[in-house]
């Protein structure tokens, strides 16, 4: 249905609630205004502790953080529609993906699992929400992710030449939008997070404002090497991953010990090592590429968009700000885009990214 939606995201960062308010016409698409709503620290770092945990987990406290991260997501689309001065009356719908506490694409049987009641959403905001988008590709024998090159596909597509889209979250991945329009896309590994853990750790930072302290180190290339023989890193797509592998204690395991290095040199080495293996898969998968374009926080940190364009000669390396939508609002619209989809009775998802065996309408809807 034609109209205003909003859409939720907050990304493996943890880093806040990304919520835009978009105009979704046939086939027009327009972002009116976004926010970033920061987690509370105290739930953040609660958030942090589930997505590390094992089995320490209650049931009690997942399903009261599950309330929680609904109250934070309605509340963040509450603060847009106040500052734009909508009335949940003009919003067609929520799309909410919420936040993903794990995602185990692998295991059998498989599953991912993404906090934030969409009840408590359509009660406190009025507005009808759609949310559980991952769960039905997985049932289809996907990965679930990455979701959002179908809406890519829809707005970032130039049919004169052959682009790639990467967004830089927690993980990075990448929608290969080939001027013939054959869609792919998949998760490239470590985007921010392993960065962003790094910093906390030893500077009490959130993240490396434009990747200053890894400009300022040295890549360990042992270290580096190590890190790029992962596996996972060679499978083929469709593949998706997240933090439950790419994390601290997964740096921990690679030699030489990170503890006996200079601590700028390692936030050096990881800067590189999300460069790199996003290299690594255009080199194999997108050949021909002409222009990547960065969304997701990624795109800010300067040493990291300087190495993507120093490995990539011939390639034209910039933000999607240059096409027409900001970086930091991409995710979020794409939810809100997904909704959309939804509502109209048509797929979300795109069986040669996700390796579902059909493409589907994704999600529930939660009426307001
Ligand atoms: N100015 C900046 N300089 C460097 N990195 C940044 C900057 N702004 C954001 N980031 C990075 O982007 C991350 C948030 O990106 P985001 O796209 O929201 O990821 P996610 O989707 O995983 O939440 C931050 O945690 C940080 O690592
Ligand atoms: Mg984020």
């Amino acid at each position: 249905m034609a109209g205003l939606y909003v859409g939720l995201i907050s990304g493996t960062s943890m880093d806040g609630i990304d919520a835009a308010l978009v105009r979704l016409e046939s086939s027009r698409f327009e972002l009116i205004d976004a926010l970033c709503v920061p987690y509370a620290p105290a739930l953040a770092e609660h958030l942090r502790r589930v997505v590390a945990s094992g089995s320490d987990l209650t049931i009690e406290s997942l399903a009261q953080l599950d309330v929680a991260l609904g109250e934070a997501f309605a509340r963040a689309a509450l603060t847009l529609l106040e500052r734009t001065r909508r009335t949940p009356g003009e919003i067609v719908a929520i799309g909410s993906h919420g936040q993903t506490v794990r995602h185990r694409p692998a295991l059998d049987p498989p599953f991912t699992l993404q906090l934030g009641d969409a009840n408590v959403i359509a009660a406190r905001t009025g507005i009808t929400t759609v949310a559980d988008f991952r769960r039905r590709d997985i049932a289809l024998g996907g990965q679930g992710a990455p979701l959002a090159p179908v809406f890519h596909a829809a707005v970032l597509a130039d049919p004169s030449e052959y682009r790639v889209v990467a967004n830089i979250g927690g993980i990075a991945n990448l929608t290969l939008l080939r001027a013939d329009a054959t869609l792919t896309g998949f998760d490239t590994g470590p985007g921010n997070a392993l960065m962003d853990a790094w910093i906390r750790a030893h500077r009490g930072d959130p993240y490396d404002r434009d990747g200053a302290w890894a400009g300022s180190g040295r890549v360990i290339e042992p270290l580096l090497s190590a890190m790029l023989a992962d596996p996972w890193l060679s499978q083929p797509p469709p593949k998706s991953t997240g933090v439950e592998h790419f994390n601290l204690r997964w740096l921990e395991t690679h030699s030489p010990p990170v503890a006996t290095l200079e601590p700028a040199d390692v936030a050096a080495t990881l800067c590189e090592l999300t460069a790199r293996t996003m290299v690594q898969s255009l080199r194999e998968h997108a050949s021909g590429c002409e222009r990547l374009l960065v969304c997701g926080g990624g795109a800010h940190n300067g040493t990291l968009m300087r190495r993507l364009a120093a490995l990539l000669p011939g390639v034209v390396v910039q933000s999607t700000a240059d096409a027409g939508l900001h970086p930091d609002w991409v995710e979020a619209s794409a939810f809100a885009w997904l909704a959309a989809q939804t509502l109209a009775g048509r797929p979300g998802n795109d069986p040669a990214v996700t390796g579902a065996r059909r493409a589907s309408v994704l999600g529930a809807i939660f009426p307001a």
